[in-house]
């Protein structure tokens, strides 16, 4: 019943705390590769998270793309806005994704749903290093930038290395190096292996990984069977602060070891 399923959860969420060190874990019941509506209730933890954790008055808030973050937008409600007014901003630059769920998009959707603002970053992907620099220096370039540095709070989903490299069109030659060096998952622009360790980073603009130490707000959502490994190996390297929305497919992956 009820009660059974709440004490699993319970349990199953102390069990990834402690194997994590103390990073905070919440889980959320079925498994997102076969049900799309646990995708939302990871969304909705998202939702309360963001409102016990933002503080009164001005946020900015860096999100990442992806189709978990696209999930989450739709479940994020204008009460996160008593009180408070929101800025979504992408985290980092286009980094290789269908337009859909790019984080550009997905902030226009977190704004749209909180009743808060958003930017948008447009620097495209494969350009020369010719091409790519003025446009950095554009002031409006320039203004998003230093909003995502000015962040206070991150959002992100975690990804398998392979199919993350390969949604982004890397080289073959590429993907053939992470697998080689053991990848096994992808957040935020870098890959990682099994241990934690990063293999590679995509050099783009925006927040880095040793900017979100700092920053008190970190949620970290990912669920599904088929990303069990890759969250496990980023929690590795995840800062301390970091909160872990899962679903249970994910968890029981994680806790087989
Ligand atoms: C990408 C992010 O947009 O989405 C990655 O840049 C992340 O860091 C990935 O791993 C996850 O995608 P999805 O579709 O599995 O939620």
């Amino acid at each position: 019943g009820f009660m059974d399923q709440m004490l699993t959860r319970q349990a199953t969420e102390e069990k990834l705390t402690s194997l994590f060190g103390g990073k905070r874990c919440l889980v959320v019941s079925g498994d997102s590769d076969e049900d799309e509506t646990a995708n939302y209730a990871m969304g909705q933890t998202v939702n309360e998270i963001l409102q016990a954790l933002l503080p009164e008055g001005h946020n900015i808030i860096a999100v990442m793309g992806g189709t978990t973050m696209a999930a989450v937008a739709q479940s994020l409600s204008s009460e996160l806005s008593t009180s408070r007014d929101l800025m979504f901003v992408p985290a980092r630059g286009g980094i290789g994704e269908r337009v859909d769920v790019q984080a550009n998009n997905i902030c226009a959707q977190m704004a749209n749903r909180t009743k808060g603002e958003h930017r948008a970053l447009y620097v495209p992907e494969h350009v020369s290093e010719k091409t790519y620099d003025p446009l950095l220096r554009e002031p409006a370039v320039q203004e998003v930038i230093s909003m995502i540095k000015q962040s206070n709070a991150v959002i992100h989903s975690i990804g398998q290395a392979i199919p993350m490299a390969q949604r982004r069109s890397m080289r073959q030659s590429a993907i053939d190096l992470l697998k080689k060096k053991g990848a096994v998952g992808e957040a935020f622009g870098y890959f990682f292996n099994e241990n934690g360790e990063i293999i590679q980073k995509l050099s783009r603009i925006g927040l880095q990984l040793e900017d979100l130490v700092s920053m008190k707000c970190v949620v970290a959502v990912a669920g599904g069977t088929s990303k069990g490994h890759a969250i496990a190996a980023y929690m590795k390297l995840a800062p301390s602060q970091t909160y872990l929305i899962t679903d249970q497919g994910a968890a029981n992956v994680i806790l087989k070891g």
